[in-house]
């Protein structure tokens, strides 16, 4: 184990697929007490049963796990009902170090003449306002509590600059917010002790990406798109950097939007080459 996060709380949106179940399980395994937070309750308890049957290897040396707690949260819902849900998380395993704003929605492929109102509301509210809410309802506990606290939030490549989504207005849009709300609130919380990064992920397998892992012509165009020539595994791709931004390793970095593609926003149309 590189990072020591034994004895870590950590707090998982969105931890019912894909992702964030990934990183709730990987965390766990590593000596965190996870609260795994979702709305669809039923995943969760599967996540819970999962987690709870890890055992301490002898050979690997791996930490003793630590335990998986669940909790509902909407981050779509209210400032109040946030604030709730952080506060019952709060007090699960009397406090919390690490917050994960991992949940999100893509939405559906669609002109930005012909998105609707609710669509780009429910985008934002999910993608943008929820983890500014969670970050600022888990923070005040942190700064009460004077206890220092890492907050990393899962945005997307299509919130950068150089590689806009087309068909996915909200979503492209609701991304970029999180980058930018990612180093406004480093900038804000420093002085409590608390570091805000960003993580921009590339295509992975999940419920967002299924049916596209389906297509059997898939591999090979990340071997023409991808600089590292395959798409990305959530585990170890992904899970390695929460590990990082989550332990006291990495206490010196903050406000920054780290990029997980394997390189493929890097790249421009290869026009003079063939595809
Ligand atoms: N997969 C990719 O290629 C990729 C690429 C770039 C960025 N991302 C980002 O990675 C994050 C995780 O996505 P994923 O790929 O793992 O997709 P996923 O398998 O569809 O997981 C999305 C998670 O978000 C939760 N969620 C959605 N709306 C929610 C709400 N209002 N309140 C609470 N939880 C909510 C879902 O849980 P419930 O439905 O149970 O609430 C689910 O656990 C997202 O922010 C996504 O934008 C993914």
């Amino acid at each position: 184990m590189v990072h020591d996060l034994s004895g870590k709380v950590v707090l998982v949106t969105g931890a019912s697929s894909g992702i964030g179940k990934e990183l709730a399980l990987v965390l766990t395994k590593h000596g965190c007490s996870v609260i795994a937070t979702a709305r669809r309750l039923p995943l969760l308890h599967a996540l819970q049963h999962e987690a709870n049957s890890f055992s301490w290897d002898e050979s690997s040396k791996l930490p003793r796990p630590g335990k998986l707690s669940i909790l509902r949260l909407d981050v779509s819902a209210d400032d109040a009902a946030i604030d709730a849900a952080a506060d019952e998380g709060w007090k699960m395993f009397g406090g919390i170090d690490v917050l994960v704003n991992n949940a999100g929605v893509r939405g559906p492929v669609k002109s930005p003449l012909d998105w609707d109102e609710k669509l780009w509301n429910g985008t934002m509210d999910t993608n943008l306002r929820g983890p500014w809410l969670l970050t600022k309802a888990v923070g005040r506990r942190m700064r009460a509590a004077k206890r220092k606290g890492s907050i990393i939030t899962v945005t997307s490549t299509a919130g950068l600059e150089r590689s806009l989504l087309p068909g996915a207005l909200a979503y492209s849009v609701s991304k970029a917010g999180a980058n930018h709300l990612t180093k406004v609130l480093a900038l804000e919380m420093g002085k409590y002790n608390i570091r805000v990064n960003a993580i921009a992920a590339g295509m992975f397998k999940s419920e967002i990406t299924n049916d596209l892992f389906d297509k059997p012509w898939l591999p090979a165009v990340a071997k023409k798109i991808v600089p590292v020539g395959r798409w990305g595994i959530i585990n170890p791709d992904l899970t390695s950097l929460v590990l990082l931004l989550a332990s006291d390793a990495s206490s010196y970095v903050t406000g920054n939007v780290f990029v997980v593609d394997g390189g493929q926003s890097l790249a421009s149309v290869p026009v003079w080459s063939s595809l």
